[in-house]
């Protein structure tokens, strides 16, 4: 015959019993869930190549200083321009403080390497390209990149000078991988 306490613990009726019962239920039915969904998830990460896929090697040896080509990066624009003395100059006198979006030539470029200038070529105002990077092109009153859409002005350094955009052109993630090869993203 149960005790009172058997009855308690044990008994069929016993809601509590029923309680840990369904709650074991859950909690295994989450870890079941989280079994499933790992590998899923981790099918969804993207595979080495399908990363090496998103990144963009450019051949930088026959930009002569001066001079800018377009390319494309992720199916965006990119400008990567070998910049003069005389831009790296122009950029570095320029007040940090007066700019409205804050920042050096050399926080814009790698070490060693300022002349490198590697930038989206996506006006961030509304996304049109700036012209300045192709031979010719109007690079606006700062000597970098205009945008003909609503006239915004960037410098050397593709910093916002003039017009409706907000911020400099966008510096992706890049990386020298020799003196003459640049990998972007
Ligand atoms: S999109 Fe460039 S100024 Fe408007």
């Amino acid at each position: 015959m149960a005790t009172d306490h058997e009855a308690i613990a044990e008994g069929p009726q016993d809601p509590r019993r029923r309680d840990y019962l369904q709650i074991g239920a859950v909690a295994f039915a989450g870890v079941g869930v989280g079994v499933i969904a790992l590998p899923l998830i981790n099918q969804m990460n993207p595979s080495a190549d399908v990363l090496a896929a998103s990144s963009t090697e450019v051949d930088i040896s026959a930009i002569q200083p001066g001079q800018a080509i377009k390319t494309t990066f992720r199916k965006q624009p990119l400008f990567v321009r070998n910049l003069t003395p005389k831009e790296i100059e122009e950029a570095d006198a320029v007040p940090v403080s007066s700019l409205r979006d804050p920042q050096t030539l050399e926080q814009r470029t790698k070490a060693g390497k300022t002349n490198w200038l590697i930038t989206l070529g996506v006006c961030t105002h509304l996304g049109c390209v700036p012209l300045g990077a192709g031979e010719g092109e109007n690079k606006g009153p700062f000597g970098g990149y205009f945008c003909p859409c609503h006239g915004s002005a960037y410098d050397t350094a593709g910093r916002i000078r003039q017009g409706p955009a907000p911020t400099n052109l966008v510096v992706p993630d890049y990386e020298f991988t020799s003196d003459t090869v640049v990998t972007v993203g």
